[in-house]
């Protein structure tokens, strides 16, 4: 008996003599969730089929039936009008049955030389490489609107803090460059990434490859893929790639989720060096003075929700024998929430940085306490030829002398400072202001504000 699809659809069903209950339909079907690769499924059989024809394997004439029907079925997608049904199991079989209704036997040959083990590994590489596309752009409009803050603020000094303790005083412009830094690797890594995920698994069939003389470098060439994959049992199992990309996306948001843990201190008013334009924040349903920073809150916690999709798919992996197995299909859940979830995340804090205030007198107020400068007047010792161990010494009681009096270092007078050093001259006050000492920084990553406009320039051009 040749394998058909019956009147239900199931496209084995000659081979049972009982149907699955209507729980294991449920719990084996993935329509509901893989119909959003429509458009993908769509578009690697017209480029099967085409294959197909130019081989001779089908006729021209199946060709171009298959091509009408398919035109038909995503104008019906597009206008909600296509019925999903969890009969028919997955996006695959509703659209080749839907096909098979429109354009009778052409549609019945579409799946020649094919099997759903390559079809949905193609599915998801194809989604996969437009999110990638997408998460690309978005990571540059990030980038463009950091460097655009970092640029209003390339002389405005903060405390720069290490163990959350003030450490040395440093620009915002440099501070928002971290975070440049930071999502230019993460853009890096999405395009290494994408090599990966653009590689052509079709021709591999259900797992050894298939006896049709197919021709799968016109196939790849049709669809925009760089590679075949090389292996027929490792392409049609492998999901390296989508590891990879949620390895990435967990970087990504591990950066935004540094970002919004600043962005919630800086926001409180105990600190107050930020404010987040109202469109970004929720007040208290009892508390009429809160202005909460929900977004970045927010953010913060759908970071563990990315992570978790990692490992769900290093463990989905971890255990599996070649080739495809039916543990596969619960790739897509957590490969779609990580889209979506960095997706939405991204163009929220692409906006959001252009609407953060800066408040540089806070931030200078709280620059000036905590002795940010005092690694300054131990490099200021060092260059008038103290060893940098008695600089650290001589300084730290200056420090001590200054927490006695609550005075920062540059309110001691010369005479006091001598007391410390006989090295200390009148020149030594340029080096204690924090304009001086954020000017010293002037190196290759340094805080220097001079370094930061070449930062910018020079990540500008890298954008353009
Ligand atoms: N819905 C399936 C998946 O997502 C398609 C492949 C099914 N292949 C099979 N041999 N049952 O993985």
């Amino acid at each position: 008996m040749t394998a058909q699809l019956s009147k239900k659809g199931e496209a084995w069903s000659a081979r049972f003599s009982e149907p699955v209950s209507d729980l294991v339909k449920r719990y084996t079907a993935s329509v509901f969730f893989d119909k959003r690769l429509a458009q993908f499924d769509i578009q690697g059989s017209l480029a099967h089929a085409e294959m197909l024809a130019t081989r001779g394997i089908i006729s021209q004439q199946d060709f171009a039936d298959i091509q009408r029907g398919m035109q038909q079925i995503a104008g019906e997608i597009d206008a909600g009008q296509f019925e999903w049904l969890l009969d028919l199991e997955d996006v695959h079989l509703n659209i080749e049955k839907r096909l098979t209704e429109l354009v009778g036997d052409a549609g019945k040959r579409l799946h020649t030389g094919r099997s759903r083990n390559d079809q949905v590994a193609t599915d998801i590489r194809l989604y996969m490489r437009a999110a990638i596309d997408d998460i690309a752009a978005l990571l540059r409009e990030l980038r463009l609107a950091l460097l655009d803050l970092a640029e209003q603020h390339s002389d405005t000094i903060l405390p720069g803090f290490t163990h959350m303790q003030v450490a040395q005083p440093v620009t915002f412009g440099h501070h928002m460059l971290a975070y440049v830094e930071m999502f230019g690797r993460d853009a890096e890594r999405m395009a290494d990434c994408r090599k990966r995920v653009n590689r052509l698994p079709l021709g591999a069939a259900a797992l050894a490859g298939t006896t049709f003389p197919i021709d799968r470098e016109q196939v790849a060439k049709l669809l925009g893929f760089e590679e075949v994959c090389r292996n027929s049992l490792d392409a049609v199992s492998d999901r390296d790639f989508a590891i990879e990309f949620c390895a990435a996306a967990a970087l990504v948001m591990t950066h935004v989720s540094r970002m919004s843990e600043e962005l919630v201190i800086w926001m409180s008013p105990r600190v107050g060096f930020i404010d987040i334009a109202d469109r970004f924040c929720t007040g208290s349903s009892i508390m009429p003075q809160k202005k909460n920073p929900d977004v970045p809150e927010l953010a913060r916690g759908k970071t563990g929700r990315v992570n978790g999709h990692l490992i769900a798919l290093l463990t989905l992996m971890k255990g599996q024998p070649l080739a495809y197995n039916k543990d596969n299909q619960e790739d897509k859940e957590p490969l779609f929430d990580t889209v979506d979830t960095l997706t939405d995340t991204l163009r929220i804090f692409a906006d959001m940085a252009r609407g953060i205030t800066v408040k540089p007198e806070a931030m200078r107020a709280a620059a000036l306490q905590g002795y940010a400068t005092a690694t300054d007047l131990a490099d200021y010792l060092v260059k008038k030829g103290l060893p940098f161990r008695d600089a650290h010494e001589a300084v730290a009681h200056a420090v001590r002398a200054c927490d006695g009096k609550q005075c920062d270092l540059s309110d001691l007078s010369l005479v006091e400072l001598k007391a410390f050093s006989p090295l200390i001259e009148q020149d030594v006050f340029a080096v204690l202001t924090l304009e001086g000492s954020v000017a010293a920084r002037d190196h290759i990553g340094g805080t220097a504000p001079n370094q930061v406009r070449e930062a910018i320039r020079r990540a500008r051009a890298q954008l353009a």
